[in-house]
C-alpha cells in the first residue's frame, strides 16, 4: 500500500509522540525504581499480587513452562514464579527498574532483558512462550496494539495472556479521573504542582491513561487473535485493579490484525 506524503507525515507525527510518551513512562520509572522495590518488601503494599497472578497462571498454565513478564519492573513477579517452577523471561525498558531486578534476584534462574525505549519488535522468537504475564503494564503503553501484536507473535497457539490493569469503575479511578478533570487547566495544575507529592501524583494521573473497562480490553485483545478465558471472571468487583486472561486463538498471521485467522 503507498501512503500519501501528507498520511505518511502524519504516521512519522504519531510516531514521534508515541515515542515522547514511551520515554517520559521509562523516566517516570527510572526515577521510582528504589520506592517501587520496597513495595515488595514482606507485608508491602504489592506483595498480594504476586500469588494472584501465581493462581491465576496456574488455572491456566501447569509449570514447567515458558513465561515471559513483559514490563517486569524490579522482577518480583518473575522470581515468584519462578519459585513456582516456571521458566521464567523479564523484560522491561527502564533500565534502574531491571537493574534492581538483577540485583535482587541474579541471572542464574531469570532471563532479564533490557528493551529499547523505542522497541517496535521484542527480542524474542514466534511462539517462544506459553504464558505472558504482565502486572499494571498497559495502562502506560503508547501503543497498545504493537504491543499485543508482539505479545501475540511471541506466545504459542493457545498460549495465555493475564495482564491487570486499573478498574475504572472503582472508586479509586473515579477519584483519579475526577483530579484530572478538576486541573485541567494551567494554572491550577502549575500551582498545586509546586508539592513534590503532588507533582508525582499528576505525572503517575497523566502517563497511566488507558484506563479501558472490560469490553474494551476484550475488542483490543480480540483483533489481535485472543479470547478472553470466562471462568476467570467471576472474580471482578469494585477493586481499583482487576486481573484478564486471554487465550491466543490464532493459527496463521501476515503481522496486520485484520489478515489474523480465529479458530471458530
Ligand atoms: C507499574 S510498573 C509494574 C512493574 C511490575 N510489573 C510490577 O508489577 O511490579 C510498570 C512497568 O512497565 C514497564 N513498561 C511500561 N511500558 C513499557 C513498554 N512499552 N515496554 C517495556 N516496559 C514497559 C515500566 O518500565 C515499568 O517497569
Amino acid at each position: 500500500m503507498m501512503l500519501s506524503p501528507a498520511s505518511s507525515t502524519s504516521l512519522l507525527h504519531q510516531d514521534a509522540i508515541d515515542h515522547d510518551f514511551s520515554e517520559r513512562v521509562r523516566n517516570m520509572f527510572n526515577a521510582r525504581a528504589e520506592n517501587w522495590n520496597r513495595k515488595y518488601l514482606p507485608r508491602g503494599k504489592l506483595a498480594w499480587r504476586l500469588d494472584a497472578f501465581c493462581e491465576t497462571l496456574r488455572e491456566c498454565v501447569q509449570p514447567p513452562k515458558e513465561v515471559l513478564d513483559f514490563g517486569c519492573g524490579t522482577g518480583h513477579l518473575a522470581a515468584h514464579l519462578c519459585g513456582h517452577r516456571y521458566r521464567v523471561t523479564g523484560c522491561d525498558f527502564a533500565e534502574n527498574m531491571i537493574a534492581l531486578a538483577r540485583e535482587n534476584f541474579g541471572e542464574s534462574a531469570i532471563t532479564w532483558v533490557e528493551l529499547p525505549t523505542r522497541w517496535s519488535r521484542l527480542p524474542f522468537a514466534d511462539n517462544a512462550f506459553d504464558a505472558v504475564v504482565a502486572s499494571s503494564v498497559f495502562e502506560y503503553l503508547a501503543d497498545i496494539h504493537l504491543v499485543l501484536g508482539e505479545l501475540a507473535r511471541v506466545l504459542k497457539h493457545k498460549g495465555v495472556l493475564i495482564f491487570n490493569v486499573p478498574n475504572p469503575e472503582s472508586f479509586r479511578r473515579r477519584r483519579e479521573s475526577w483530579s484530572l478533570q478538576v486541573t485541567k487547566q494551567d494554572w491550577i495544575r502549575s500551582a498545586i504542582c509546586t508539592i513534590p507529592r503532588v507533582r508525582r501524583y499528576f505525572t503517575y494521573l497523566d502517563l497511566s491513561t488507558n484506563r479501558y473497562g472490560l469490553n474494551q480490553w476484550e475488542w483490543s485483545t480480540q483483533l489481535h487473535g485472543f479470547k478472553r478465558i470466562r471462568k476467570l471472571l467471576q472474580r471482578q468487583d469494585q477493586r481499583p485493579l482487576f486481573m484478564l486472561a486471554f487465550r491466543k486463538t490464532i493459527l496463521w498471521s501476515v503481522d496486520a490484525p485484520s489478515s489474523l485467522y480465529q479458530e471458530p
